[in-house]
């Protein structure tokens, strides 16, 4: 594929390193490109998806990858495109709160549900942020919450493979980064309830 192709389609979103790109021969994927080289998400991700997969894990809770897909002088990846029911984007889980669409009540038992899937699965969350989980959204209403990036390590070495074959480092690192999570979860909530004050405080002025 040429980089002209991809730029070609729609860019579904920017994170701190990628952009994410819906896959122009196939909408169902998405290919990830970075556009910063501080350090390389995408071959993190490429080698923990298939340490996953060999595994056997459940996938529920995180996007599939693809492997590698061939742009031009460089690579992207390819992975699951996530998406509400009615084949939109979710919305991450910042933006849910930001925007008033999920109060604290509604957001624990997903939260929950998360939490036991990452225990059972003994996936890391290693670059825990609000921004790296999507909403999505099912027919009825409920939402499941999707990683979409972060996972494994932030760094090749050690941590790394500590983070795949070491069981009390793993539990540790489990409720490290749960405990991270949560922190950065409820800021969000701190932030849109000084958001509504403030609203609240020039309405009256
Ligand atoms: N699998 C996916 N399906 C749909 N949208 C995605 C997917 N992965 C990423 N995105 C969108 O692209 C944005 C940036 O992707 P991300 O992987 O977080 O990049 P970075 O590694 O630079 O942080 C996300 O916040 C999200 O909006
Ligand atoms: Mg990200």
């Amino acid at each position: 594929m040429t980089r002209e192709q991809l730029e070609a389609s729609h860019l579904i979103g920017k994170g701190n390193e990628r952009l994410c790109y819906v896959h122009p021969e196939d909408p169902s994927k998405v290919i990830k490109i970075a556009y910063r080289k501080y350090r390389d998400q995408n071959e993190i991700d490429a080698i923990y998806h298939e340490y996953l997969e060999k595994k056997g894990v459940d996938l529920t809770h995180i996007n599939r990858c693809y492997g590698w897909i061939e742009i031009d002088d460089t690579r992207g990846l390819v992975f699951e495109r996530v998406v509400n029911h009615d084949g939109s984007t979710p919305k991450t889980i910042k933006n849910m709160i930001l925007d008033g669409d999920f109060a604290q009540a509604d957001v624990v038992p997903y939260l929950n549900e998360l939490q036991q899937y990452l225990e059972d699965t003994k996936i890391i969350f290693a670059d825990v942020s609000e921004s790296n989980i999507l909403c999505c959204k099912n027919e009825h209403g409920d939402y499941r919450l999707v990683i979409i990036d972060g996972l494994g390590s932030r760094h090749l070495g050690l941590k790394f493979w500590l983070q795949c074959h070491c069981p009390p480092y793993i539990h540790y690192k489990l409720w490290k980064q749960w405990t991270k999570l949560l922190y950065r979860v409820d800021v969000c909530f701190q932030r849109r309830a000084d958001a509504v004050a403030s609203s609240g405080r020039q309405e009256g002025a």
